[in-house]
């Protein structure tokens, strides 16, 4: 079943390119032109700068638009929204965030609300999810939580663009919202994503990430045994923060690798591969300006 939810359409997005030549080819050129004009480096916040690397012929917004080119968004922009300028940034413990998201009624969001759900905690501009949606049309729902509305508004607008009935956008604070969302939700919860979550880099700060204990126990009691969660972030600190507290967590959940051990990881543990086949649009610009993606996917206990 996690397969139906996107975890192994790898092939999905590989006959998506061999499909169309132009985009194949197109993918290729910029290839080559990422390959010369960026150099790989690991520095932990390198990735939050907007002009770091020279890249003088393309820039890693092109890629977004390249790697999502299917869903064809470009001439998607709604008049009412116009340019969506985003502070990189909010602060989720502030006051204005602590208001539980309404629950929506599953019936009028999802054409069919009892189909395994995915939910992508953090969705960002929510094109990663849409184009799982639409790989997917029957066999799986998509929710995506998001604090910034403006994101939101947009990623709904696209949805119904496309007139999918398989996902849908919420403005939440899913630190606050995730349990009541879940718990009323009709069908089996599969699969969580937690993809570059916001760095708070400075140990103050901290304790506005995303992962915290309370979320952490929340996802584990309401996935189906069997349903996965899938972590990544660019940032090593974030990684190992997220990735202690489920590691935490071996009476209910396992790695992925003791499951099947050719999945590859590498010899910190870290999974090789984007499992998912499409990457999140951070991953797409942090992987262009050379860093690591730090990876981790769980399955929980039968
Ligand atoms: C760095 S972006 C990554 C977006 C996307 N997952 C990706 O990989 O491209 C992190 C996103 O998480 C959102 N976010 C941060 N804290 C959140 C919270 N408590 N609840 C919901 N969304 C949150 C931010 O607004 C932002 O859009």
């Amino acid at each position: 079943m996690a397969a139906s939810l996107g975890l192994h359409c790898h092939h999905y997005h590989v006959a998506a390119a061999a499909a169309n030549p132009l985009r194949k080819a197109a993918k290729q050129a910029l290839s080559s032109l990422i390959l010369k004009s960026s150099k790989p480096h690991h520095h932990h916040s390198c990735c939050y700068n907007s002009d770091s690397v020279g890249a003088k012929e393309i820039r890693s917004p092109d890629l977004v638009a390249l790697e999502y080119a299917d869903l064809n968004l470009f001439d998607k922009i709604s008049g009412e929204l116009g340019h969506v300028r985003i502070r990189q940034h909010v602060n989720p413990l502030s006051s204005s965030f602590s208001v539980p998201a309404q629950v929506p009624d599953w019936k009028e969001v999802f054409r069919d609300p009892t189909l395994p759900l995915m939910v992508d905690i953090g969705s960002g501009s929510g094109r990663f999810l849409i184009w799982l949606a639409k790989r997917n049309p029957d066999s799986g729902n998509y929710l995506g939580l998001e604090i910034r509305q403006k994101l939101v508004k947009r990623a709904e607008f696209w949805v119904k663009e496309l007139a999918l009935t398989n996902v849908h956008f919420l403005f939440a604070n899913a630190s606050i919202s995730f349990r009541q969302l879940v718990l009323s939700y009709p069908g089996p919860l599969m699969l969580v994503s937690i993809l570059c979550p916001d760095p708070h880099f400075k140990k103050r700060h901290h304790k506005r990430r995303v992962v915290q204990k309370t979320l952490v126990d929340n996802i584990i009691s309401h996935l189906v045994p069997g349903g996965k969660v899938f972590l990544q972030s660019d940032v090593l600190d974030v990684a190992l923060h997220m990735r202690s507290q489920f590691d935490a967590e071996s009476d209910a959940l396992q790695h992925i690798d003791e499951l099947d051990p050719s999945v590859p990881c590498d010899s910190d543990g870290w999974l090789l591969d984007n499992p998912i086949g499409i990457r999140s649009e951070r991953e797409i610009h942090a992987e262009f300006e050379g860093a690591k993606i730090y990876r981790r996917l769980y399955q929980k206990r039968t």
